[in-house]
């Protein structure tokens, strides 16, 4: 039960002089696997380690299942403290493979706790937490990959002080640290005060983090099947493992979207036709954007790449955005990710006969229709000349979410190979970091808030 990536629509057999041809592939296709085997030499090593995940947890998968196991039992709620790479992706495997209403349904149904992801410093989205959830039957994991970042200690002081009061000398038990063995400050936290820890290994970066304790703690927490989603990741990595873009999806879809952005589309849709698979497009924009918006290329020149990816749901963004994608500038490559088979289906009822504008819809059912509206949305998009795609799940389960993400994860690693960048750093978001510590007055940081001081002010005239 394999994705399957269609790219029809990518070509001037359907889009015409608006396509590629190819011959275009053809001549790029020793590009892409310089591109691969450059990607392959690095694998596993420095921040590429995420590469490796789906085979070398046997012993952690052990220990995440014993804990979560145990946990499920005890704690009525469990809370993701997290931001970035450390929350986007247990959000879209939540949403993708528990039930939509899972936080509503009854204990015996959920069959474990109530699941958040606090990945703000909204003061009012905490006080409202504060509301729903009970400190004493409470589980929070503190997730933080470099153990400094601002939002997620503030969050973790904030929690540690409520759990102290309400518990006394239990609170240790109240929290799970998932963070690195070697740097940052969490870890000393969680050594010192003996909290269960996970770690994310070296070289497995935030937004490449989802298949690693990040992630796998908070699945197995919601009965998700973990070995599932490393089954699944496996199974597209040995499907991308070859060098020739035609046999390598992943390779294609990379080589497609660099070709494209040589000819001015710098905006990557993502548009799921499916509810479960809402927050994939939040992930995938973070993994996308964060990853290939780089200033400089790996020989130090300035090159400004990237593609601005977007999120849009079918059919809901139909009615929303699909007039611009059909009718704005050619400056867009939309990527479509249907599923075949629903997990459920609900008949359209009949009662209207005597209205055929109406009663044409009955019989059928809503995942008919979902996926009716979506390939009349990619004939729209292709009859006007806009670049698609389409990514095919034959259903939402484990395994495809986990080839899913590693599908993802490659086209992002060889795209970076192919615009000759760091796809692994994020210089932009230290910045802001570094910033926001100065700011704060950190020590350490003196230099970064004299820079800050010394930026012009802003200006009354400019504030109307
Ligand atoms: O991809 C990344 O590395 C970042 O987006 C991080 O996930 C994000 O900044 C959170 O960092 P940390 O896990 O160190 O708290």
């Amino acid at each position: 039960m394999l994705i399957k990536f269609d790219f029809n629509n990518m070509m001037s057999r359907t889009l015409g002089d608006k396509g590629f041809a190819d011959s275009a592939l053809v001549g790029f296709a020793a590009d892409a696997a310089e591109a691969f085997r450059s990607f392959g030499k690095k694998r596993g090593t420095g921040m590429t380690a995420w590469a490796e995940l789906p085979y070398n947890q046997a012993e952690v998968v052990r220990d995440i299942k014993a804990t979560a196991e145990e946990a499920r039992k005890k704690f009525e709620s469990f809370v993701v403290l997290g931001i970035g790479g450390s929350a986007l992706g247990p959000i879209a495997v939540f949403t993708a493979l528990c039930h939509f209403r899972y936080n509503d349904l009854p204990a015996e149904k959920r069959g474990g706790p109530r699941f958040y992801v606090e990945d703000n410093v909204d003061p009012e989205r905490m006080l409202a937490l504060l509301d729903v959830v009970d400190p004493k039957t409470t589980l929070f994991n503190v997730v933080t990959k470099s153990g400094a970042t601002s939002e997620t200690m503030s969050q973790y002081l904030i929690i540690a002080d409520i759990l102290k009061k309400a518990l006394g000398d239990e609170w240790k038990e109240h929290i799970v640290a998932t963070t690195s063995e070697t740097k940052g400050n969490l870890i000393k936290i969680a050594k010192k005060e003996g909290f269960k820890t996970f770690y994310i290994p070296d070289g497995v970066g935030g937004r490449f983090s989802e298949l690693c304790p990040v992630g796998l703690l908070p699945a197995a927490m919601l009965g998700i099947d973990i070995e599932g989603l490393l089954r699944g990741a496996a199974e597209m990595d040995k499907a991308c493992s070859s060098e020739d873009m035609f046999k390598n999806p992943a390779l294609m879809a990379a080589a497609l979207q660099f070709l494209a952005m040589q000819n001015g589309k710098n905006i990557s849709v993502m548009m799921p036709y499916a509810d479960s698979l809402k927050f994939m497009a939040d992930w995938y924009c973070q993994l996308w954007g964060e990853s290939l918006g780089k200033a400089v290329d790996l020989d130090g020149k300035t090159v400004n790449v990237g593609q601005t990816p977007v999120k849009a749901l079918g059919v809901t963004d139909q009615h929303s955005q699909v007039q611009l994608y059909t009718e704005g500038p050619f400056d867009k490559v939309i990527t479509i990710i249907g599923v075949e088979k629903f997990r459920g289906d609900v008949v359209i009822a009949g009662g209207a006969e005597e209205f055929p504008d109406v009663s044409f819809l009955s019989g059928h059912t809503m995942g008919e229709l979902i996926n009716t509206e979506r390939r009349a949305t990619e004939y729209a998009l292709t009859k006007s000349g806009h670049m698609n795609n389409t990514l095919i799940l034959p259903e939402v389960n484990a395994e495809t979410v986990g080839q899913l993400l590693m599908f993802f994860q490659l086209e992002t690693a060889y795209c970076g190979e192919m615009l000759n960048i760091d796809t692994f750093n994020q210089p932009g978001v230290e910045e802001g970091k570094n910033a926001t510590y100065a700011l704060f007055e950190r020590k350490g940081y003196e230099a970064k808030r004299a820079e800050l001081e010394a930026a012009p002010a802003p200006e009354a005239k400019y504030i109307i």
